[in-house]
């Protein structure tokens, strides 16, 4: 979602802002802007892309050693250039935001009532004359920061600066993610590491209501009580690489060939260590011995994630185990069981829903969490007692990838290491899991070898309306992972169910023009699957099937069979998502979509 970049330096730092706006594109925005001060203050807004601004930014010959810049994915108001940021109060106050104010409208009539008028529909624009108001009195930005703070509900990652004092800018976090960036002689501020990987690898990321002070001598950051304190500096492992495209189209592209590289990243100290405690954090064996239950809490794709786990948690180490998106799980009056193991999964560690999940259920009495992420410092892994991190590496397109096949590596591992812990786990057992989990890079690999025939799939799914997706057992969540991907990027509409439940409804809608895709493993569902296959076959649909290489699926008139390598056992989801990626992708490209930056979306939801 929204964006933040900010610098002080003696250079001009125009080029910077702009480079990080266009590095922070990933996440989504249908607006950008940037202000900046030099002999005044100069501030351009578009509602195009950033290469817009940039056109605009260069027209006016805007320059400045002092400046902010933000995206904004709208909420509160239009897409237009009123509502677009930085926003601006009387003293000169310029402000950009990340997060939703919640009590903005009490905060708007009191204020209106105080002589202010608004220009846009945006909470921000209450933060901007607050800090106005409070600085009207004092004349001190920061003590106008924290007076501002005082009166705001929701949250926020802040990056002010005033036009009267222009030697500092100001940034401040709750609830949303907010770092600094260390140069030589020069600071910059970003809500994501990405947008400063060009100018610095060293970086401070602020806690929940820290307020950071920045000037060309240096960073002073306070806490939420007003004490100075020092935060640790961090050196970012990103790498121009990572964020550039090299020869591929789109980064949803090159991620989806990234896979064997992020999975052996992932499972790199698990064959190095074993299926120890320790890979989830310091008290793990202590946790881990004593959980009776598991409850998985995440959205979207990462979700899809924690549904695959299910199967693995009850199979591998026979504890129960429940999946919940989520958005739902906070608003349910549910009953806690203090030896359950909340385990929040999600990329960006950002996802206002999961988080609040996570608060919630540690404020139901949930003592025991853990958190699997691709992000390190993130609110999630912050906020929860375990944590694993995968090693995606950065993910750019909105379409999570690499990221969900790298969830369900740690999900495994978890899996396996819970056995343990729980003395259900034979040493053959063991060894055959951690065997598998060496072989998995390739066999991806293998997968991603069957491109040319996804592609002729996409040819005939990109001139469809609808398909269905079915699924059994460990599958049906790859079932629905692979709608997802194909709804998000392709537009086209798509639905997932357990493939024995088509009769009981799903069915009605078969026809010539529905192709049904059913993942098709070699596994003890597959003979029941092929029954269900037959009903759709009988009334005219068109059948795309992922099957194995050993099941010796054949494709026949209106049946079209992809072969996958020999049946992967357990970790066969893991191989069977890949194919699902590749077709949304290429239907997607057939269709001409914006792949990346799906309509609507944004990669970090971190609002509710
Ligand atoms: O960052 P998270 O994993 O918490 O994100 C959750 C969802 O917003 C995300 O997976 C979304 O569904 C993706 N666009 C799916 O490709």
């Amino acid at each position: 979602m929204c964006g933040i970049v900010g610098a002080v330096s003696r250079r001009d730092v125009v080029p910077l802002l702009l480079e990080g706006l266009r590095r922070l594109e990933y996440r989504g925005y249908d607006s950008a802007g940037v202000a900046v001060f030099q002999d005044g203050l100069k501030r351009v807004r578009s509602t195009g892309r950033v290469a817009q601004l940039e056109q605009q930014v260069k027209a006016e010959g805007v320059a400045g050693s002092l400046g902010i810049a933000h995206t904004r994915w709208a909420t509160h108001g239009p897409p237009s250039i009123r509502n677009a940021h930085p926003h601006v109060s009387g003293h000169g106050i310029v402000v950009v935001h990340n997060g939703i104010i919640e009590n903005y409208e009490s905060l708007r009539q009191k204020l209106r009532s105080q002589g202010y008028e608004f220009e846009s529909d945006t909470d921000t624009e209450v933060i901007a004359h607050l800090v106005d108001q409070a600085y009207a009195a004092c004349h001190d930005l920061k003590q106008a920061m924290q007076n501002a703070m005082a009166q705001l509900e929701g949250a926020y990652a802040l990056a002010v600066f005033t036009a009267e004092n222009p030697d500092r800018l100001l940034a401040a976090r709750l609830g949303s993610p907010l770092l600094l960036g260390l140069g030589e002689g020069e600071y910059f501020l970003a809500s994501d590491a990405a947008a400063l990987i060009t100018v610095t690898s060293r970086m401070i990321y602020l806690e929940e209501g820290d307020l950071a002070e920045l000037t060309l001598s240096g960073i002073k950051v306070t806490d939420r009580n007003g004490r100075q304190v020092e935060r640790p500096v961090h050196a970012s492992k990103l790498s121009l690489e990572t964020a550039e495209l090299g020869p591929y189209d789109h980064f949803m592209q090159k991620e989806i060939a990234e896979q064997p590289r992020a999975i052996a990243d992932t499972v790199e100290p698990v064959l190095a260590q074993g299926f120890v405690p320790g890979l989830f954090g310091e008290q793990a064996e202590a946790v881990l011995s004593r959980v009776d239950s598991v409850s998985f809490l995440a959205c979207g794709t990462s979700y899809h994630a924690a549904l695959v786990a299910r199967y693995w948690m009850e199979q591998i180490a026979r504890i129960p185990c429940w999946a919940e998106v989520a958005s739902e799980y906070r608003y349910r009056d549910s009953v806690p069981n203090p030896n359950t193991l909340v385990v929040t999964i999600s990329q960006s560690g950002e996802t206002a829903d999961t988080l609040a999940a996570l608060r919630h259920a540690q404020a139901q009495g949930h003592a025991w969490s853990l958190s699997i992420c691709n992000v390190p410092e993130s609110a999630l892994t912050r906020q929860a007692t375990l944590s694993f991190l995968t090693r995606a590496g950065l993910e750019i397109g909105v379409a999570s990838t690499k990221a969900f096949t790298t969830q369900l590596v740690a999900l495994f591992t978890l899996a396996v290491t819970l056995a343990r812990c729980r003395g259900v786990l034979t040493s053959e057992a063991e060894a055959s899991y951690l065997d598998a989990l060496r072989r998995l890079p390739g066999k991806v690999q293998h997968v991603l070898n069957l491109e040319p025939q996804l592609k002729v799939w996409a040819s005939h799914f990109t001139r469809k309306q609808h398909a269905l997706f079915l699924g059994r057992g460990v599958h049906y969540p790859i079932a629905l992972e692979g709608s997802l991907k194909l709804k998000e990027i392709s537009y086209i509409h798509a639905e997932a169910y357990p493939a024995g439940e088509l009769k009981h409804g799903p069915l009605a809608l078969v026809d010539a023009d529905m192709p049904v895709l059913a993942v098709a493993p070699n596994d003890a569902l597959l003979e029941k699957l092929k029954s269900n296959l037959q009903e759709v076959r009988a009334r005219g649909g068109e059948l795309y099937v992922l099957a194995d290489e050993d099941s010796h699926f054949m494709s026949s008139d209106g049946i079209h069979v992809i072969r996958l390598p020999d049946h992967e056992g357990v970790l066969s989801p893991v191989v069977h998502v890949v194919p699902l990626q590749l077709l949304a992708y290429h239907t997607a490209c057939v269709r001409g979509a914006d792949v990346d930056k799906p309509r609507n979306l944004a990669k970090s939801v971190t609002v509710e």
